[in-house]
């Protein structure tokens, strides 16, 4: 065989060995088709790393932002921040970098190294023409008993953000929808038979509203959504997880406006994904089991006040018990399809958290109940 012959076999097996490296690391999903579960490459070959995420439609180019983890059970904890990437057509996504850091020089700052930061969304606000985040904190070392919103801001989309504050939503405020039994005192040793679990308690006989109206009421997994006038929302578990909150915010979107109500009383409803669909208001939820599946919730509204009406699972066919083994983060619509929408879920690890995968799959109508089946790939 000629050298240059040789030379070139030789460059050719090294390509081929190279191209089979990087199908080891998962080159699957990108290219043009979802494959749910599978790893998920961005531009360099490294599996996304954007739980509990959420996506921003910004003139021709959609960005992720998620939860950044790292390996191990510690991975579950903000070590990092939060990642952005971004991407034309969904399918393939370039890693843009940390958008938000946590504060690795201060351990007393909210967003301090090792604090819990989970589901980050980014929404533009026309008013400051600028990027407001938000997020659910817990501050270091204290497990989930902060219940706090984090908000950050910046002017450019992919960051870096800045950290504005950590807050109780609306304090000192009622719930537009409050019963007079939310304004009656509720002695403490009766609240402290409650654990804040997924069983049947009673939020409104233990009055937790009432408990948290002053400091403010907790908010844990959240979702936010902006509606066609403009008008921006947090939607959060509130009350122990018992119960759902819908918050509107102020107009530059940085801050809680004082007007909210609550829905779903004893629910126990968590990782709330609202969208809009011929006028109507949907939401896909959860039930309450830490990082472990359930079955998945929906329910649909006239308007973002109620009534809200629940629906069934949302899920169907085999595996749908346990939401094909996801968790709801956010509701997109299918680019260039009009009414038609795409469900993003966590397939959680916490036991490896930066191994977490991600479950896309198309969410189908039967009148208005959304169906999502399973597929083991698929396009838009
Ligand atoms: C379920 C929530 O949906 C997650 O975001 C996270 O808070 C886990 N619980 C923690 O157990």
């Amino acid at each position: 065989m000629k050298k240059t012959r040789i030379i070139q076999l030789c460059f050719l097996l090294f390509a081929v060995a190279f191209a089979g490296c990087k199908g080891k690391s998962g080159s699957e999903q990108a290219g043009g088709a979802f494959t749910p579960g599978e790893l998920w490459p961005d531009n360099n070959g490294v599996h996304i790393n954007a739980h509990g995420g959420g996506i921003l439609h910004d003139g021709d180019t959609y960005y992720w932002f998620g939860e950044h983890k790292t390996e191990g059970t510690a991975g579950n904890n903000a070590l990092v921040g939060v990642h952005c990437y971004s991407s034309k057509d969904l399918y393939n996504w370039k890693d843009e970098g940390v958008a938000l850091s946590v504060v690795t020089d201060d351990s007393t700052h909210s967003i301090a190294k090792g604090c819990i930061l989970e589901r980050p969304k980014v929404i533009y606000n026309k008013k400051n023409n600028n990027y407001v985040m938000w997020f659910h904190l817990e501050p270091k070392g204290a497990g989930y008993s902060g219940a706090l919103s984090g908000i950050a801001v910046s002017d450019k989309v992919a960051g870096p953000y800045k950290f504005l504050r950590a807050v109780r939503p609306n304090a000192g405020s009622w719930p537009t929808n409050v019963q007079d039994i939310h304004k009656q005192r509720v002695p403490e040793s009766d609240r402290s038979k409650f654990t804040g679990g997924s069983l049947p308690a009673h939020p409104d006989s233990l009055n937790l509203l009432g408990r948290d109206m002053e400091g403010g009421q907790m908010a844990r997994d959240m979702n936010l959504f902006v509606d066609d006038d403009g008008k921006a929302y947090h939607i959060y578990s509130s009350e122990e997880n018992s119960t759902l909150h819908i918050s509107l915010l102020t107009d530059d979107y940085t801050n809680y406006s004082a007007t909210y109500a609550r829905f779903f009383p004893g629910r126990f409803m968590e990782a709330p994904a609202m969208f809009k669909r011929d006028g109507k208001y949907y939401l896909i939820m959860s039930g309450c089991t830490g990082w472990a599946p359930n079955a998945g919730r929906s329910a649909v509204a006239p308007s973002i006040w109620g009534p809200w009406e629940e629906l069934e699972n949302p899920f169907v066919g085999e595996g749908s018990d346990l939401s094909f083994h996801s968790q709801s983060t956010y509701v997109l619509p299918a680019p260039g399809k009009s009414g038609q929408f795409i469900y993003m879920g966590d397939r959680w690890t916490p036991e490896n958290a930066i191994d977490g995968r991600y479950i896309w799959l198309p969410i189908r109508f039967e009148g208005d109940q959304p169906i999502i089946e399973w597929q083991d790939k698929w396009s838009y």
